[in-house]
């Protein structure tokens, strides 16, 4: 549905983006994850036909971003980065304005409009000028207005930037129940963000793909090891020690307190041993569980870690 080949994308002589590909499927909800100056909105900005690229190619429904804009408008709502909203507008006033600009025929306006404001929830609003509301619902009528054509495809550029946590609560869950009806990028630096709402993860650094997968699949090929965590009541006797003359364990190390995180092997299964050596020293184990890899650490790893050997 969504195909991005070779996009790059210079500005003067700065390139922001190098040579990006990636597809997305009908009904996809994938996150676009980047620390800053990656390359996020410029990407964006292309598939929702603002910026050209200055080479490679971006089509959507085997329409070209550059050449077929109209058919492509049609079927994108983009919020951007930096809402387009008329700061002295009424809300419902606005809303009928972005519906004529985005084509909605005449006699359908006024239903797209009231149905974009049930959906983002600003009925009690409607009639307020847009400048006095909060951030968070100036950021529901940018949505509003990326929704009033009830396009298949959304294009959400960090929605939730500025936003304090209820409101970031808020516009997430509406954002979660957009997910069943339409296909989603979604960018953001905040990765618990992409984890809730997001399948599939495609991390950009310094304008190139550092990776494409699902969350499951990132974690697992960048996995070379397992860890563990242990926590016991009686840590008097080498812990550490000890259980660093296991086989199979890379290191145990004393990470707070009587807690201790040991790395191992991958599919080494020593919880039995673990569990027997504690029994034998009488360390008492509280909590011997498994800790998994967050997001976070893929993406330290991808954009940080393997940078490394450069400098
Ligand atoms: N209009 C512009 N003129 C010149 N350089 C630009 C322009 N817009 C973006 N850039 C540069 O292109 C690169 C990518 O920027 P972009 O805004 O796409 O990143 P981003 O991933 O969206 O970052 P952020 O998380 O800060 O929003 C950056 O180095 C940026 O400085
Ligand atoms: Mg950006």
């Amino acid at each position: 549905m969504i195909e991005v080949k070779n996009l790059t994308r210079y500005y003067g002589t700065r390139r922001a983006i190098n040579n990006i590909s990636f597809q997305i499927e009908k009904g996809e909800v994938v996150g676009f994850l980047g620390p800053n100056g990656a390359g996020k909105s410029t990407t964006m900005n292309i598939i929702s036909c603002i910026l050209p690229a200055s080479s490679g190619s971006a089509k959507i429904n085997g329409f070209d971003t550059f050449e077929q804009s109209l058919e492509i408008r049609k079927v994108i709502g983009y919020l951007p980065e930096t809402p387009p909203l008329y700061s002295d507008m009424i809300v419902a006033d606005y809303l009928n304005f972005a519906a004529a600009v985005r084509g909605v025929d005449a006699k359908r306006i006024s239903f797209s409009v009231d149905r974009v404001i049930e959906k983002c929830s600003l009925k009690d609003v409607g009639r307020r000028i847009i400048g006095r509301l909060s951030k968070g619902y100036q950021q529901r009528v940018g949505l509003a207005q990326a929704m009033i054509h009830d396009p298949e495809i959304l294009i959400l550029d960090e929605p939730t930037i500025g936003l304090d946590p209820i409101q970031i609560i808020e516009i997430r869950k509406l954002i979660h129940e957009l997910t069943a009806e339409h296909t989603i990028i979604l960018s953001s630096h905040i990765l618990p963000e992409i984890t809730q709402i997001c399948k599939r993860v495609i991390i950009i650094n310094e304008g190139e793909i550092a990776a494409v997968d699902s969350l499951g699949g990132l974690a697992a090929s960048l996995r070379k090891s397992e860890r563990l965590s242990l926590t016991v009541r009686n840590s008097e006797n080498n812990v550490a020690e000890q259980l660093n003359g296991l086989d199979q364990v890379i290191s145990a190390t004393n990470s707070e307190g009587n807690q201790y995180l040991i790395e191992c092997a991958l599919r080494s299964n020593l919880q039995d041993k673990i569990a027997k050596l504690a029994l034998e020293n009488n360390w008492g184990i509280v909590e011997l569980k498994p800790v998994s890899m967050t997001l976070e650490d893929i993406f330290l790893k991808l954009t940080i870690e393997e940078k490394e050997p450069e400098k």
